[in-house]
């Protein structure tokens, strides 16, 4: 079919609705860009299930803090075209800032969508005041705009995950949101768009985060249970020079913590690396 590259919401519109028309389904793809092999594999699921995918690249701004990475964040445009392509999409979707938030000054001049406090009162929304109420602003305004039949979210983002489908359900999107598991460098590394950010040196010291995820599943499998425990076991071999922001619990079905890991679970970290801030997550307690 090729790729469409589109700017315009009006003509976006236009082709998804000649593609409904056609009786086609059509999958939503999400991201700012930067694509890597995670991307790729959301963009294959939703090419495997989808007739039409649509990638949507645009660096968010209401989603990011004063003092965090909004100017530098790595704008890819070309190659994302590639990757795009390559794994089956139809469309990009690379709207301007002026074309998603019209008149936008402020973050204050525009309707917000904002998750429950207690799902942002833990974890990345405690550090980034607001970030989650960003995401789930652009999240239903690409919903709207696109109207999808199903939107691909990545599993590292799992707080996001989380939020975006209570979102779903709260606000009766007729979407299936399809979860696609994280994906990791042979290192363990997880995939990242600011792993760019990272030196050769930070790198191999970024990989003890996973080790230290890897850990928790390990003491899981011979039996602790207790948190606290997990989070020593976790402590102990991440590199003295990660900075861990959290790790934390939460149980699986309800996204709640937990002190001790009795049910299906979820191990998060974030952590700096040299000033980068990296996430990642676990299964536990299969
Ligand atoms: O996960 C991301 O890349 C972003 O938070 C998203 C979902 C594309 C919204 O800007």
């Amino acid at each position: 079919m090729g790729l469409f590259v589109i700017n315009r919401i009006a003509e976006l519109r236009e082709k998804i609705k000649n593609f409904k028309r056609e009786g086609k389904s059509v999958g939503l793809v999400p991201t700012m860009g930067c694509l890597h092999n995670g991307h790729a594999s959301l963009i294959k699921a939703s090419s495997e299930r989808c007739d039409v995918t649509v990638v949507s690249v645009f660096v968010n701004p209401v989603q990011f803090g004063p003092n965090e990475d909004y100017d530098k964040y790595p704008r890819t445009l070309e190659s994302d075209k590639e990757l795009a392509e390559k794994n089956g999409a139809a469309i990009i979707f690379a709207p301007s800032v002026a074309e998603m938030y019209p008149g936008m000054n402020k973050f204050s001049d525009i309707t917000m969508v904002a998750p429950p406090f207690h799902m942002v009162d833990m974890m990345c929304g405690k550090s980034r005041t607001g970030h989650f109420d960003g995401v789930c602003t652009v999240v239903s305004k690409l919903f709207n705009i696109v109207q999808p039949d199903y939107a691909f979210f990545g599993m590292k983002d799992i707080q996001q995950l989380y939020i975006i489908k209570k979102m779903v359900s709260d606000l009766n999107f007729p979407i299936e949101i399809v979860p696609c598991p994280l994906v990791r460098e042979e290192s363990g590394l997880a995939l990242s768009s600011r792993n760019k950010y990272l030196s050769e040196e930070d790198r191999e010291i970024a990989v003890s985060i996973s080790k230290s995820l890897f850990a928790i599943q390990n003491a899981v499998k011979n039996g602790i249970i207790d948190t606290k425990k997990l989070f020593d076991a976790a402590i102990t071999v991440m590199d003295r020079r990660v900075e861990p922001e959290y790790i934390e619990f939460v149980d699986r079905k309800t996204f709640e913590p937990v002190d001790t890991i009795k049910k299906p679970a979820i191990a998060a970290v974030a952590a700096r690396v040299n000033s980068v801030r990296l996430i990642d997550n676990i299964l536990i307690g299969e």
